[in-house]
């Protein structure tokens, strides 16, 4: 199957259109979130969240219980979609975690042990006002939160990517979040209840398409809690993509800043993967001189050399199950 995404960067009307060949994503993997879920989350003040998106039809939400009596073996396993995505698949920019969850379906999990929902909507035009705010941050951890006490699950596994991979991050964390809007806090940090965190693709380091005055025009790309990557270290001027001169340390977003060095960690296990023909973070993923896919204190990471930024997790569902079942090396 030949399909097109639309893979928006931040520069204000730049947009690259990607076309590649698709063979893994069609899983035909169908929500949304079981009955007995949906009653669950209705009767624990989960309401409002509203995460079955039933907006998206069967493809705004995935997970739960069929039957009341059904058994959790596997640890669970939340999935966090990036910027325009969605849980499962809805369109050309949003191919969803169809694969992987096919994949886990395959080796042995059920709907119960399996969890996603969708954040935002799937529109590539609205990119650029999507960032690291108070409602989509406090969405994804109550969804944490919801899964983890449904389940009654000890520990859960947590697979991110894209932008879901820093809003994943900071929802496990915790803390407070400073926007450029509001402060919120989101309560203690989740690390003891996370066994393995996995970031496909995401920009821990910002991302160089939103170097320059992007910061502020675009809400992604905000100085305070977006992607901005800084602009000048020393000599080094809008020129993230390319090889640093020495300066000290670069100065990154507010939220990314914070995020980084905070002590508390995403989970027992950390690995990034990315790919070096990322066509959305470009540079080969390298932000002053550092991959910005690679999350601090990562345990693991992989690498891929022809990727795009999609088949980062739609073509390595086995890559992360190995992370989270194995807790493999590579
Ligand atoms: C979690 O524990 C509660 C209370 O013991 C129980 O009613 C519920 O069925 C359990 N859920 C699962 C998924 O095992």
């Amino acid at each position: 199957m030949v399909q097109c995404y639309v893979a928006m960067n931040c520069k204000l009307f730049a947009f690259s259109f990607v076309c590649f060949l698709l063979n893994a994503v069609s899983g035909d993997v169908n929500g949304p979130l079981t009955p007995d879920f949906q009653n669950w989350l209705n009767n624990n003040g989960y309401k409002s969240y509203d995460y079955p998106r039933t907006d998206f039809g069967a493809k705004g939400s995935f997970g739960g219980r069929q039957s009341a009596s059904d058994k959790i073996n596997n640890q669970p396993v939340v999935f966090i979609h990036g910027n325009s995505d969605t849980a499962l698949t809805t369109g050309l920019s949003s191919p969803g975690w169809e694969a992987s969850i096919s994949y886990f379906l395959s080796h042995g999990y059920s709907s119960a042990e399996l969890y996603a929902t969708s954040w935002g909507d799937n529109s590539a035009l609205n990119a650029a006002s999507r960032t690291h705010d108070c409602d989509t941050v406090i969405r994804i951890r109550k969804f944490l939160e919801a899964v983890i006490a449904y389940t009654n699950a000890t520990k859960i596994d947590v697979i991110t990517h894209s932008m879901g991979v820093t809003l994943g991050r900071k929802a496990i964390k915790g803390g407070q979040l400073k926007t450029s809007s509001k402060t919120c806090n989101l309560g203690s940090a989740l690390t003891n209840q996370v066994d393995t965190y996995v970031g496909i693709s995401g920009a821990n380091y910002g991302l160089c398409n939103c170097e320059g005055g992007s910061e502020y025009i675009e809400a992604t790309c905000s100085g305070v809690n977006g992607f901005w990557p800084g602009n000048s270290c020393g000599f080094n001027m809008l020129d993230c993509g390319g090889v640093m001169i020495p300066c000290g340390e670069p100065t990154y977003s507010s939220f990314l800043e914070d995020l980084n060095s905070d002590p508390n960690k995403e989970g027992t296990y950390i690995y990034s993967m990315y790919s070096l023909m990322d066509e959305v973070i470009m540079y080969e993923c390298q932000v002053w001189g550092r991959p910005t896919p690679l999350i601090p204190g990562s345990t693991g990471q992989k690498t891929y050399a022809t990727y795009g930024h999609y088949e980062t997790k739609s073509l390595t569902a086995d890559d992360q199950y190995n992370m989270v079942v194995n807790h493999a090396q590579f």
